[in-house]
């Protein structure tokens, strides 16, 4: 809410029952202004090690216009988190989250996703998961070049000191191509051109393509079945080479009513 007045007119509405059961208890936060990132750390339940950095793109149109959707592009890392921002994330932010887990009986062992807004005051916290995100979850992965399992082993263990992360710095881009109608009522059943046996774009170099809300029809081909069809994802030496190669990759995709943003980590090659 930017004013007293949509304050007031979104507590009555929840407190009149437009969120259900669910907003018969609300809790008032600072409005916080800046840019969101997302902030990953890797913890066992005694320490925590900073894993990536990724940006969402949550609003359905370029320019961040539209409703929120689940996420309709992420990249990483993300140049927005400095050095000095990174540090800041860390000793301010997860360290003292663990710390505080552990003293209370309820050490976390897992992946720590931390919403961070990017303030004129410096990073602050407006949420936790516990778990990757989607759509950054698709940037994150492919940078991991440690053994996936070996790693979470390592956080179930409490042996995160022991584990050697492996991470490539080649940025990583991934573009969410959307059935007709999302974020709202979704149209599916669309048949998918463009996809391989194996669902991918054939001789697009360094993209892969996680599949969302699609299925395989009985004769082979695949069809849209749900709102976010497919994370389109590329990586490159360079940002603007990932993003090259993720949007190449959407154009060879076409399916009724498909759309996505153009501007996944626009803001990021402005930046650079
Ligand atoms: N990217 C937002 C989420 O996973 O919650």
């Amino acid at each position: 809410a930017k004013t007293l007045d949509e304050a007031e007119a979104a507590i009555a509405m929840m407190f009149e029952g437009g969120f259900g059961a669910a907003g018969a208890e609300v809790v008032i936060e600072e409005f916080l202004s800046g840019r969101e990132i997302s902030f990953f750390a890797l913890c066992d339940g005694e320490t925590a090690v900073p894993l990536a950095t990724a940006q969402d793109h949550k609003r359905v149109f370029d320019h961040d216009e539209g409703p929120n959707t689940g996420g309709m592009g992420a990249y990483s890392p993300t140049p927005f988190v400095t050095p000095e921002v990174h540090d800041q994330i860390m000793s301010r932010i997860i360290l003292p989250s663990v710390a505080g887990m552990k003293k209370r009986g309820m050490p976390f062992r897992g992946i720590l996703y931390a919403g961070v807004m990017l303030t004129e005051l410096g990073p602050k916290l407006f949420e936790y998961n516990v778990r990757f995100g989607d759509p950054e979850c698709q940037c994150i992965l492919p940078r991991i070049t440690s053994d996936l399992v070996d790693l979470i082993e390592a956080l179930i263990q409490g042996k995160l000191e022991d584990f050697n992360l492996q991470l490539s710095n080649d940025p990583t881009v991934c573009v969410v191509m959307a059935a007709d109608g999302y974020p709202g009522k979704v149209t599916t059943g669309a048949v998918i051109n463009g996809l391989d046996a194996h669902g991918q774009v054939q001789g697009a170099e360094g993209v892969q393509v996680f599949h969302g809300g699609t299925t395989a029809l009985k004769d082979g081909r695949i069809a849209v079945s749900g709102g976010r069809v497919l994370g389109v994802t590329a990586t490159a030496a360079t940002l603007p080479l990932a993003v090259n190669r993720a949007y190449v990759a959407c154009e060879k995709i076409t399916f009724n009513g498909a759309h996505y943003r153009k501007d996944i980590a626009a803001r990021a090659l402005k930046k650079k």
